[in-house]
């Protein structure tokens, strides 16, 4: 039976990975799948979490199971940063759990939603490939519209449109911050034109946070999702921690609801765990547990908010560094990188010129034109300009 399996091409970024490493050249640059570097290329563990984990290991005396919904504290300790405090409205019609993983967390969002009777999904193109390849695989319908203009903004009218074409029982997925692969964001009041239209139209949003407090800010990073759960009766919420605690490997996220009222939240939690139950039956503990250590001690939450802080203003001034370059390289508009947000943004190259950055310059970005910013250094950037001038100029 299994003969009849044709081959799939592997994920083409994961496949960046491992022709990278193979590459012998010294000079190599490696701006392929989104990981956060330091100026010396390391992504190391951080500070917080060493601490955290080493007070894990002294004191954790099981690994017995937890349950479907893992760590309830890791995921009522996060709420604060995402939802703010003090705010008692929503407060009581919002639940939670642990997942693998920002993906596991979208692909509980999603698959709940299709539960409740969802059959499309509205989003934003380009997106991270694994937003389309989730929801087919489980069975919606992605619909595209346009995410960004061709001078670098959001293209609000695109997701405006979209919502105000939905027909009733459709999903809006939407990038909370640090849009992954653009780096275009949505302002304070494009926010608010997307939540009002939202609420007019009935959508049920789900929005996805990878990247909170890599774009402008914590309490501004998650300004959209506030503004958009203030205006709505209910959404859902994808968390993930493996860029802002360094996880990663250890699948670190959470999946939140707020429903119209706090009374639905057993029925509607109880089909969240039975479909984390059937799909991976429990979080992994580790990565959760070392992120509620630091989230439950003043002392590791301002060390891990400098790291924090550290990351953003690195990533900012490779951004600034890239803008100032424009004009250096033929017609590629770099000016707008300035502004925008995160690991991410997309370079106008086609195929031949980004074969060209790999086999000539040992540059390595994604098929799509992506780069990773936090893959260049005070040490590397120079080079990379120049190549690009070599190829795109
Ligand atoms: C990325 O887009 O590079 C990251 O989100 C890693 C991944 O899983 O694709």
């Amino acid at each position: 039976m299994l003969d009849r399996l044709e081959a799939q091409s592997p994920d083409a970024l994961l496949a960046l990975i491992k022709l990278y490493a193979s590459d012998e050249r010294v000079d190599k640059i490696d701006l392929g799948v989104g990981v956060y570097r330091t100026d010396e290329g390391a992504t190391p563990v951080f500070t917080s979490i060493k601490q955290a984990e080493q007070r894990l290991i002294e004191e954790q005396n099981s690994k017995s199971y937890l349950g479907p919904e893992g760590d309830t504290a890791f995921v009522s300790e996060l709420m604060p940063y995402i939802f703010g405090t003090g705010n008692d409205d929503i407060g009581g019609r919002i639940g939670g759990m642990q997942t693998p993983g920002g993906t596991g967390a979208v692909r509980l969002a999603a698959a709940l939603a299709k539960q409740a009777g969802a059959a499309r999904v509205h989003l934003g193109s380009p997106s991270w490939p694994n937003h389309v390849q989730i929801l087919r695989d489980i069975g919606l319908e992605a619909v595209l519209f346009d995410h960004a203009n061709e001078d670098g903004s959001a293209n609000v009218d695109a997701l405006i449109a979209a919502i105000e074409g939905a027909s009733e029982g459709d999903v809006v997925l939407l990038h909370a911050c640090c849009h992954n692969p653009t780096g275009v964001d949505y302002s304070a009041d494009e926010w608010a034109r997307i939540a009002e239209a939202l609420a007019t139209h009935g959508i049920l949003p789900i929005i996805d946070s990878a990247y909170h407090g890599l774009g402008a800010g914590m309490e501004e990073d998650v300004a959209g999702i506030r503004t958009v759960l203030a205006a709505v009766p209910e959404a859902l919420v994808a968390y993930s921690c493996d860029k802002n605690f360094g996880m990663y490997r250890d699948r670190v996220g959470a999946f939140y609801v707020m429903a119209r009222d706090g009374g639905q939240l057993d029925a509607i939690m109880s089909n969240a765990n039975a479909l984390a139950r059937a799909n991976w039956s429990m979080p992994p503990d580790h990565g959760g547990a070392a992120v509620r250590i630091i989230l439950q001690d003043d002392a590791l939450v301002a060390d891990w908010q400098n790291e924090i802080e550290t990351m953003r203003a690195r990533l900012r001034k490779m951004r600034e560094a890239l803008a100032d370059a424009d004009g250096r390289v033929g017609g590629l508009n770099l000016a707008p990188l300035a502004d925008q947000n995160g690991l991410f943004a997309i370079l106008k190259l086609d195929k031949d010129q980004i074969a060209l950055m790999r086999s000539k310059h040992a540059v390595y970005m994604a098929g799509s034109g992506r780069i990773n910013i936090a893959g260049l250094t005070s040490g590397n950037i120079e080079k990379f300009i120049d190549a690009l001038a070599d190829v795109a100029g």
